[in-house]
This record gives structure tokens, sequence and C-alpha cells, in this order.
């Protein structure tokens, strides 16, 4: 057999494990997650979440990838066979490596599908920035007016789209390494630089707005908020622990899979879990909120949910000295973000191909671009952004913890506890406190039972489970408007439901 691609250096491989979970979910999701659950209300589910689901997630889904490298494998379908024959018979075993491979196919493309256009504007918006072009305008309407421009939003997504392929296509060791080498340190001297920035910002509005405000009102547990809504801000915060580390996506399992078999994953899981959470909770959560809280009040700054990064922030830019560099520096940061992130999500479906299908990486390559280019299509056209919020309704709270869930299940249950145990130690450089184990044999998937329970009861009182969606659904949460709107969702479902049955002919 020919050797299998491996990280060429260990600071390679925790930059690229770094760059595949701090994205967009860092400095674009969290900031909007905490503004609109309460702020120190959301903090505390929030750590609580980190350490029970986080942490026992990350090291499940490291271990399974270096198993799975080991017989030449980078994604779950045969990952979770191997595991699971432990204790199946192989015909049942293979049910679950089809149940895993079919989820994470559909991770990784449906979620793809809309990730990528959010990066392919922060590429619009960092052009715009130091063109000024925002500038002096009403900025939620430049927002509406620029994805409603169909040739500028495919222009953007599809330059960000070559560039990802051409990453990839060099391989891991001598494309994605070399490239998240240059874009990581880049991007934290980037966040480090707008911090500094963003905490010596005074209010020129108000002298009683400032971004000092802000961290407080990130920082200050609130547990009075939090009891009132205490399922759905935990539900958030779960979710939202899951989608900055990318668990549940097989990108951590895939990323695991170019280690040598006895490479540590114990002490480079918790690396990675901790450079995501310096950049969330720290440079995630002084940039936006803060600002917005100097600038635009607290008020203002709270409300603007979604539309925080790319409409109440350049209100900020173009009123602040030296505003088109700090803009376009802060969309870069996202673009970097995003596209050390997308490089994961692409890589899985370029090494399906090559490892299942025996397609040269090259070949393999472009053909995911033409199929994440035509899954991304409907995206790109439907300036409502209804469909984008659709998809993540499914895919960015449902998808990943069900295979989170099975990551469990296989990993741990199935190949069971103690060689899960054994397996994780494995040239570990630290020792798991063995009081740890119960936490990932019972708490972590009890945990996610919750949420999934909690999510499912969330939708159906929301009316978006029935086939008729409910007007509240979708005004409410899609932010649509409402009959016309409705073919959108469907349209949305039925390109779930045919990824979900591709992923399963393949797996
Ligand atoms: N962890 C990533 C983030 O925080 C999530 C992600 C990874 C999304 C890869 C898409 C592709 O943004
Ligand atoms: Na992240």
């Amino acid at each position: 057999m020919e050797q299998r691609d491996q990280w060429a250096t260990k600071i390679g491989l925790i930059l690229a494990m770094a760059g595949n979970a701090i994205g967009l979910g860092n400095f674009w999701r969290f900031p909007y997650q905490l503004a609109s659950n309460g702020g120190g209300a959301f903090m505390i589910p929030y750590f609580i979440a980190l350490f029970f689901l986080g942490i026992p997630v990350m090291w499940i889904e490291w271990t399974t990838g270096r198993y799975g490298g080991k017989y030449g494998h980078g994604t779950i379908g045969p990952m979770f066979y191997l595991m699971a024959r432990e204790s199946l018979k192989p015909k049942t075993a293979l049910i679950f490596g089809i149940i895993g491979g079919m989820l994470a196919f559909s991770v990784a493309s449906l979620l793809s599908s809309y990730y990528y256009q959010i990066i392919g504007w922060s590429a619009a918006y960092t052009y715009y920035s130091l063109t000024g072009a925002y500038f002096g305008k009403d900025t939620v309407q430049f927002f509406v007016d620029y994805v409603s421009n169909t040739g500028a939003v495919i222009t953007f997504w599809g330059l960000t789209m070559v560039i990802l392929g051409i990453a990839v296509g060099q391989g891991v060791s001598k494309g994605i390494e070399r490239w998240v080498k240059v874009m990581m340190p880049l991007l934290y001297v980037f966040a480090i630089l707008l911090v500094i920035r963003a905490l010596t910002l005074g209010s020129p509005v108000k002298p009683e707005w400032s971004a000092i405000k802000g961290l407080e009102y990130i920082w200050k547990p609130n547990f009075e908020v939090l009891s009132q809504n205490f399922f759905k801000i935990s539900l958030a915060a779960a979710g939202q622990i899951f989608f900055t580390l990318s668990l549940g996506m097989g990108i951590i399992h895939n990323y695991a899979s170019y280690l040598g078999p006895e490479d540590d994953v114990a002490l480079s899981g918790l690396a990675t879990v901790s450079l995501n959470e310096f950049a969330e909770v720290i440079l995630g959560g002084s940039l936006a909120i803060p600002i917005a809280f100097a600038y635009l009040g607290p008020e203002q700054a709270v409300k603007s949910g979604v539309g925080l990064a790319y409409m109440a922030l350049p209100n900020v830019f173009m009123h602040m000295p030296g505003g088109q560099i700090f803009g376009a520096m802060w969309f870069l940061l996202l673009w970097f973000a995003g596209f050390t992130s997308a490089i994961a999500t692409y890589n899985y479906l370029v090494a399906m191909i090559e490892e299942d299908i025996h397609i040269d990486r090259k070949i393999g390559t472009w053909l995911v671009f033409i199929f994440l280019f035509l899954l991304g299509l409907p995206v790109a056209l439907d300036s409502s952004l209804v469909y984008l919020s659709e998809l993540d309704m499914w895919v960015g709270s449902y998808f990943l913890v069900l295979l989170g869930l099975f990551d469990v299940i296989v990993a741990v249950w199935l190949f069971k506890p103690d060689n899960f145990w054994e397996e994780l130690h494995k040239g570990a450089f630290i020792n798991v406190p063995s009081w740890f184990k119960p936490i990932m044999v019972f708490i972590a998937p009890l945990f996610m039972i919750i949420l999934l329970g909690g999510n499912t009861w969330d939708y159906y009182k929301m009316g978006a489970l029935s086939f008729h969606v409910s007007k509240a659904y979708v005004e409410g949460v899609l932010g649509g408007a409402y009959p016309d709107a409705v073919p959108i969702v469907m349209r949305a479902r039925i390109v779930i439901l045919v990824i979900i049955i591709i992923g399963a002919i393949e797996a």
C-alpha cells in the first residue's frame, strides 16, 4: 500500500487543528449567541458544556481518527465499522458505519454549502472596507443590497472556493499544513491588534457607553436571566460548544487520521480545545460585543443578533479613526478563520473520494469543487437567507449532536470503555485522570440525549417539524416573509433529504 500522507511537523498539526476549530463560530456566531442569550447568563452553561461535553468528545474524536488512520481511513464510515466490530458481528457493525458515514457526509457537504457563503461575504466586506464602499451609508441596507447582488456574491464566494480548492489539492502536509502555518499566526496577530483597538475605544456618542461595559455584560454572571430561560440558554450554549469545537462533523477525526499510530492525542486534543477557547472567549468575546457597546450602545448591540458582524460593525468602522484599515482587518480575520475551517470539510469530502473510490486527489478536489458549487448555488441565489437559516437549523444544531452521540456509542461503548481508555493513552503526553472516564462513558452521552430532546421539543413548539411550517417559525426564526419563504424551506428540506440518501448509498 502507498504511504498515507501525514502531518509533517507537530506545530503544523496543532495549527491545522486550531485552524479547523477556530472559525466563524468564534468571531461571528459566539458573539451573537452571547447577545441573544443574556451575556453573563450564557457563560455559565457554556463552561459547564465545555467541560462535560466539549473536552470528552474532542478526545473521543481524536482517538477515533487516529485509529482509522492506522487502517488507511480518514472518514467516519470505515472508522465506525472498525471500532464497532470489537463487540458486534461485521454485518451489524456495518450499520453503524453506514449511519456515521451518512451523517458525516451530510454535515460536511451541507455545512459547507452555507458556511462557505459567509466566508465569501467576509471577502467582499474586506474589499468594501478597504475602498470605504459602505462608509456614510445605511449599513443594513448595504448588506441587503449586497446579498441581492448575485453577481458579487457568486464572485467572492467562487473566488474563496477556488483558493480552497488549490490548498486542498496540494494535499495534507504539502497543502493544508503550509497554508495554515501562514494564516493562523496572522489570524492571532490581527485578533490581538483588534482587541487592543476595541478595548481602548471610548464612546464618541455617549460617555456612559464603553467597550468595558460590553465586557461586563459578558463576564458578570447573570443567574437571574439564566433561571428565567434556563433550558433555552443551556441548549444554545451546548450547541455553541459543539459548533465551535468542530465536533460531530467528522473533520476532527479526519485530521487526526493523518497522525502516526503512536502520536499523542490526549495533550493535543486538549491543546485544540484551549487554543479554540482562547480565540473564542478572550479574543472573540472582546471584539464584536465591546465594539458595538461603545458605538451603538448596549441596547442596539444586544439586539443586532445575526447581523452583528456584517451589519452593526460596519456602522462602527465608518465612524472610527482608521476605520478602513480596522474594518478590513476585521473582515480579513473572519475570512482567515472561516477559510482554515472550510479547508477541513473540503478535505473530508476529498478524502472520501480518494480512499473509497480511489480517484486521484488532484481530480477529486475539482469534483468536490463542482459538487459544492452546485450545492451552494441555491444558497447564493436566495437573498432572503431563508434557505441558509433552514440549513443551519438542521445541520448546525441537530446533525452535529447526533453524530457526537454516535461517537460515544461506537468509540466508547461498542469499542469498549477499557479499549478506548487504552487507545486514548497510547503515546499520550498526559494522563487523563480516571474520574474523567465516567464523564465520557455516561455524562457526555446523557448530555447529548438531553440536548437532542430539547432541540426537538423546541422545533416542535415553533411549528418547525410539521410539513406545513408555521408562520411563527418562518418569520420569527428564519426571518422570511411567510408565504414566499415556504417553498424555499421546502426546497432546503428536499436537498437535505437527497444528501442524506446519497450519503447512505456512499457509505
Ligand atoms: N469550528 C468551526 C467554527 O467555529 C466550525 C466549522 C468548521 C464550520 C468547518 C464549517 C466548517 O467556525
Ligand atoms: Na471555533
